[in-house]
């Protein structure tokens, strides 16, 4: 298992969320019959908010990600896949397990539209080589390794395209790594065909480490909205991303 976090980091502050996440699920299922608290979008995502950030932009933990402003489609679609199990992750499986496909549909477009400031960029902790490692594949790829720049699809300025590709800038190298690390093992699916499955087997433990590193050092843009659905042609095919 890729997994570099310590299972205890992840883990020690779950019981307490766990209650959190649950009275608000409850409480939400409990106000379509009894109108007591205004079910408000932010009384919705209230069990979400300890572990993500009042407004998405994560937290300190190095496992939880930022939510603002990714695609509201890339959302929904992670917001799914934890619901049946192409993700795993024990809180969110379970927070989402008895939310709505419309449910999930509007938190994920609530998330989309925060716009908090970014963390200001982690301090290197790598070698310049192994950053230069990193900035070479996500700018221009590796092609004797057949490892398309990651770019390519993320946009120039790494903050996604819509509808449905993430942005990289404002994520740990952490969670960076134990994502790709979960599209290696396959405990990480995407709609198919999963082009993310395809070039995540195609690094290194030395490349993810390198583009983890890279991209949790850079500044995210002053304008950090996903570049228009189609305004690039992604190099493979992907099944979230249809072209
Ligand atoms: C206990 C902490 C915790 C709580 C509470 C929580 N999340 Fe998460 N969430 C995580 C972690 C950790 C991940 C990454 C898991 C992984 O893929 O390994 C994640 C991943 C996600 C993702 C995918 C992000 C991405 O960029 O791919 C979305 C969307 C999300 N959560 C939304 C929510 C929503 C909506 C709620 C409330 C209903 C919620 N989360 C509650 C910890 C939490
Ligand atoms: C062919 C297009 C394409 C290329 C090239 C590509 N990606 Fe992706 N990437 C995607 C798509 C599509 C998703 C969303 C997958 C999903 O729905 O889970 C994604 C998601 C991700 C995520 C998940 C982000 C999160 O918040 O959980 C990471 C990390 C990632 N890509 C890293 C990379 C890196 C690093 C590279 C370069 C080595 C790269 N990608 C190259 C299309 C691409």
């Amino acid at each position: 298992m890729e997994l570099r976090v310590s299972s205890r980091r992840i883990f020690r502050p779950l019981l307490a969320l766990l209650l959190i996440g649950s009275a608000g699920v409850y409480s939400a299922a409990k106000a379509q019959t009894q109108p007591k608290a205004p079910d408000t979008m932010e009384a919705r995502v209230q069990g979400c908010t300890a572990c993500h950030g009042t407004h998405g932009q994560g937290t300190d933990n190095d496992y939880f990600p930022r939510l603002a402003g990714k695609p509201a489609d890339y959302l929904y679609n992670q917001l799914q896949n934890f619901r049946e199990g192409r993700r795993k992750y024990p809180p969110m499986n379970y927070l989402v397990t008895y939310l709505s496909d419309d449910y999930l549909h509007q938190i994920a477009t609530y998330f989309s539209k925060q716009r908090p400031p970014y963390p200001p960029p982690a301090k290197p902790t790598v070698s310049s080589a192994t950053l230069a490692r990193g900035q070479q594949i996500v700018l221009n790829g590796d092609a004797s390794k057949q490892i398309p720049a990651c770019a390519a699809c993320h946009g120039k300025s790494l903050t996604g395209m819509e509808p449905a590709i993430p942005g990289l800038v404002g994520l740990h190298s952490d969670y960076i790594s134990a994502q790709l690390g979960a599209w290696r093992s396959g405990t990480r699916h995407a709609i198919a065909p999963d082009c993310m499955h395809t070039i995540a087997t195609r690094l290194t433990d030395e490349d993810v480490n390198a583009v983890a590193a890279w991209l949790s050092t850079q500044q995210a843009p002053q304008n950090p909205v996903p570049a228009p659905a189609r305004s690039m042609k992604t190099p493979l095919a992907c099944g979230s991303e249809p072209q």
